[in-house]
């Protein structure tokens, strides 16, 4: 019977569906494995169900074994997976795209909220036990109504939060490598511009694109000096595709408006300046964390490694 290493702990409905196919070891440990423990734990596996934190490369599939035959990421996203070396030993690589989309743009939202009507500070304030009483000027927060919403990746997730903007009376400006589908561009009332427009442009500025050697500190001190001192970034992407120290000093600087931020450049660790600042909304990359999401992502890694595994196409497989 095939084996299967599940990196860290996945709902039971995943691990159900893995059962179907294979002999299941799940490592439960409350961390992410360390680099020499991953090795140790996909040794002779067949398939390997990895989490976004899992360095996989060339390495670590040849610590598996030749019989490696699948590797099936529980995250859309993919930067901890060298997708070349991996498929270059024919090994099947997986995500988990759509079934958080709405959830990340759930999340992406709230962030954003949280920065323009000041609900962390309020929370915070109340929290204190400070004394406080309502008046005409108290703790005034910015609307969204007629203002720009600038999405850098108008793939599914940036799509969701422009939909979500379209509600709140927010204008979609967009960039990224390609332009979207006409059909999008409309539903959306959507306008490409180049990433420099955009960003001098735009009064909230929301990354969706994936991380990449292009976009690593896509945001960096030259982007953030183009923005307006209003500007909200937001980000629930990857950390490193912004600076975060630039950020940081950006905004203890008041040079942009705020940031809201589910991810982070050195995760779990947060740069302690963006700890200080009112104007920041954290989230620890909760983007996906539903009970209902975290189920279908986990179910579908799972059936992605169950098809490999029966000789079946992959249903949501990654190429290089
Ligand atoms: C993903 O799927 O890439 C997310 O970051 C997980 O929440």
């Amino acid at each position: 019977m095939s084996r299967v290493v599940v990196t860290r702990a996945v709902p039971e409905a995943a691990v159900a569906v893995l059962h179907e196919v294979a002999e299941v070891r799940v490592c439960d440990q409350d961390r992410p494995l360390t680099p020499d423990e991953l090795r140790e734990a996909v040794r002779g596996a067949d398939g390997v169900v990895a989490m976004l934190h899992d360095r996989i490369d060339a390495d670590l599939v040849d610590a598996a074994g030749d019989q490696l035959e699948v590797v099936a990421n529980v995250a859309v996203g993919y930067d901890n997976v060298d997708v070349p070396a991996v498929t270059g030993r024919g090994v099947t690589v997986t995500n988990t795209p759509g079934v958080l989309t709405d959830a990340t743009a759930d999340l992406a939202f709230g962030l954003l909220l949280s920065v323009t009507r000041r609900l962390g500070e309020g929370e915070r304030l109340l929290r204190s036990r400070t004394p406080w009483n309502f008046h005409l000027g108290f703790m005034l927060g910015t609307g969204l109504q007629g203002k720009t919403l600038g999405v850098v990746g108008l793939g599914g997730i940036g799509q969701a939060v422009a939909r979500r903007a379209r509600a709140f009376g927010m204008h979609i400006a967009y960039t990224g490598r390609r332009r979207a589908a006409q059909e999008i561009e409309s539903e959306l009332d959507a306008r490409y511009l180049s990433q420099d427009e955009l960003l001098r442009t735009a009064d909230v500025i929301s990354l969706h694109c994936p991380l990449t050697d292009q976009t690593h500190h896509l945001i960096d001190d030259a982007a953030l000096a183009q923005m307006k001192p209003t500007a909200i970034v937001v980000n629930t992407s990857r950390g490193p595709v912004i600076d975060e120290k630039a950020l940081a000093r950006a905004l203890q600087e008041g040079r942009i408006g705020g940031a809201a931020l589910d991810v982070f450049e050195h995760e779990p660790e947060v740069d302690p300046g963006l700890l200080e600042l009112d104007n920041v909304a954290i989230a620890p990359h909760l983007g996906s964390a539903t009970t209902e999401t975290r189920t279908a992502m986990a179910e579908l890694a799972a059936r992605n490694v169950a098809a490999v595994l029966t000789g079946q196409p992959p249903l949501t497989p990654v190429t290089a």
